[in-house]
């Protein structure tokens, strides 16, 4: 769906792209008024369609996160960084609220989720696993650790377990050094973690 927006923006000169972005933002403007239709909002010019689909608390949501920023557009990162913080994710559909908020294009919003490691366009597992591989730790096993992890749940970095559970991602250095490697857990550190330790790792959140 990103992809079609993306090129359905680049296919249209700027004054319609401007006044499509004017009419979508109307519509999240007239859906504060009535939350009823706050499911789904449509906005179309030429061959421009814009499409919403989201349920209606999560758009309020978003909404409210950008009036906290004051829908500044130099707030994207912090509008974005609240956003995923909230739903864990920022999906297409979750950009485009956001650049209609903010009066920038989706591509932008696009570009800079890309851009960030930090930020992300597909759901984590309740229980986000991420690998630091950082220089100290890398040096200390990290790469084994974190192929025992793709081992043990059957995906790559960057993939979500079938159940929902379990996500994998890297990262670099969390200054904890001294632990290298280190891992986490959702906000739960583990250092000086060995790949014959991962099995216990993950058992620790078997009934959860
Ligand atoms: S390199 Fe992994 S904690 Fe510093």
């Amino acid at each position: 769906m990103i992809s079609k927006s993306l090129t359905d923006e680049k296919s249209i000169k700027s004054d319609d792209n401007k006044a499509v972005k004017t009419e979508a933002k109307d519509v999240i403007h007239q859906m504060d008024k009535n939350p009823s239709i706050y499911s789904y909002a449509a906005a179309e010019k030429g061959k421009v369609k814009v499409k919403i689909k989201l349920a209606e608390d999560k758009i309020q949501k978003i909404h409210e996160i950008c009036t906290n920023f004051n829908n500044e557009a130099g707030e994207l990162i912090n509008v974005l960084h609240q956003t995923q913080h909230t739903f864990g994710y920022l999906p297409a559909e979750v950009q485009e609220v956001i650049a209609h908020c903010l009066n920038v294009s989706t591509a932008h919003v696009y570009g800079v989720v890309t851009f960030y490691s930090y930020f992300t366009m597909i759901p984590k597992g309740r229980f986000p696993i991420s690998v630091c591989t950082g220089t100290a730790c890398y040096v200390r096993g990290a790469e084994k650790v974190l192929d025992e992890f793709k081992k043990q749940l059957g995906i790559s970095v960057g993939q979500t377990s079938d159940d929902g559970k379990f996500s994998l991602s890297c990262l670099r250095c969390v200054g904890a050094c001294g632990l290298a490697p280190v891992i986490l857990v959702g906000e739960k550190v583990y250092g000086r973690v060995a790949p014959d330790g991962v099995k216990a790792i993950l058992d620790a959140y078997k009934d959860k």
